[in-house]
């Protein structure tokens, strides 16, 4: 299929699960906060990649947390993936982004399953929970699904569950979505790039490697037990960089013989070798959310010299979905890049 052409369905598909999507907004991602700061590359990343921010020089950066929904209202307190898109701002106005998020894996291995998986997602009536009907899927061994929150009347989880109990790609992404939680910040989550991507060292060594942001304040969920809160999570950042910045550190997974290269289904095992690129110090919470949340646009096919795309089908996909999407809804495009 053509790529514009699977551009087209795969932001279909997207907008599909998400009814009340309203235009002119993000299908995916819609409620974020956008944040500012710079980033440091450690003194080691130069050794590793020879992109010009893991160069030493600071250089600034914008970030937008997101909840991963497509739906216009909030509910920070529901169970969710959260987002965090990070822009490395380069010399010359360049920039290159990286795209995260607190799964550590994806639905899916190729668009078109992504598109089988989307259909399967899309949310469904969902019944107040019955201690009966509880007991009757236990004893059919049924996967038990999470209790609807109060309020909620439709759900993807069922469908996404439903889909995976027959394509095992999809299982790990489906099980952690599914009881996810709500992490109390923003600022306390670990956001994974998902992607194998490729990086050149200063002796053109290429190597695949995987990225993921871990938290300087650690890894804090809200307490599953406690009745959900909704709409905390931008109010809380912003108090946070009131009074203190809010890091990040970039690890870098340096992948080896074996390892899923083209797979974002499939995470890497935990003990491979991780490199520290830098840290990500946010400092502001501009006043125009407008201009730096809304406005921008991401894309995880915005990359720069030193790091290229892996053969990841999705990863290659998501390229144009990015820019069809940030078409529709009127987002600001980059000058600067030929994405
Ligand atoms: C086939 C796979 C995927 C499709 C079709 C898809 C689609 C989209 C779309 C259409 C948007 C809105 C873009 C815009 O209007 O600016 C979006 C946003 C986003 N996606 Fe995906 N996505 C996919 C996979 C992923 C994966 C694997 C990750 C994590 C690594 C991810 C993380 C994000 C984030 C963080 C945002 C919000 C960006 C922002 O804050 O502007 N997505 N996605």
């Amino acid at each position: 299929m053509a790529e514009r052409d699977m551009a087209r369905h795969l932001v279909d598909a997207v907008i599909a699960d998400s009814p009340d999507h309203k235009r002119g907004t993000r299908p995916a991602h819609t409620i974020g906060i956008g944040v500012k700061g710079h980033f440091r590359a450690s003194p080691v990343a130069r050794d590793w990649c020879v992109a010009e921010h893991f160069c030493g020089r600071e250089v600034e950066a914008s970030v937008r947390f997101s909840n991963s929904s497509g739906s216009p209202v909030q509910h920070d307190g529901w169970s969710d993936a959260r987002g965090m898109a990070t822009r490395f701002h380069l010399s010359g106005g360049g920039a290159t982004d990286l795209l995260a998020m607190t799964l550590r894996e994806f639905f899916s291995a190729t668009p078109e399953d992504f598109l089988a998986f989307a259909q399967a997602a899309i949310p469904r009536p969902v019944e107040p929970p019955r201690p009966w009907r509880k007991i009757a899927d236990m004893l059919r061994l049924f996967p038990p699904l999470p209790d609807p929150y109060p309020g909620q009347r439709t759900s993807s989880v069922g469908g996404s569950m439903a889909y995976s109990g027959l394509h095992s790609a999809s299982q790990l992404a489906a099980f952690d979505a599914s009881f996810l939680g709500a992490p109390v910040s923003y600022a306390r989550a670990t956001y994974n790039a998902v992607h194998t991507f490729i990086v050149t060292a200063p002796d053109g060594t290429e190597r695949y490697v995987r990225f993921f942001w871990q938290p300087a304040a650690g890894v804090e969920m809200v307490n599953p037990d406690l009745p959900p809160i909704d709409n905390y999570l931008q109010a809380e950042l912003r108090d946070r960089i009131a009074n203190w910045p809010v890091e990040f550190l970039l690890l870098m997974t340096v992948g080896e013989m074996g390892d899923p290269l083209t797979d974002p289904t499939k995470a890497w095992p935990l003990h491979r070798m991780r490199i520290n690129m830098g840290t990500l110090c946010l400092t502001e919470v501009p006043d125009d959310q407008q201009a730096h949340c809304e406005q921008l646009a991401f894309n995880p096919g915005r990359l720069t010299d030193g790091i290229a795309m892996s053969d990841d089908p999705v990863l290659i996909a998501r390229k144009a979905a990015y820019e069809l999407s940030r078409e529709l809804r009127g987002g600001a495009a980059c000058p600067f890049d030929a994405v």
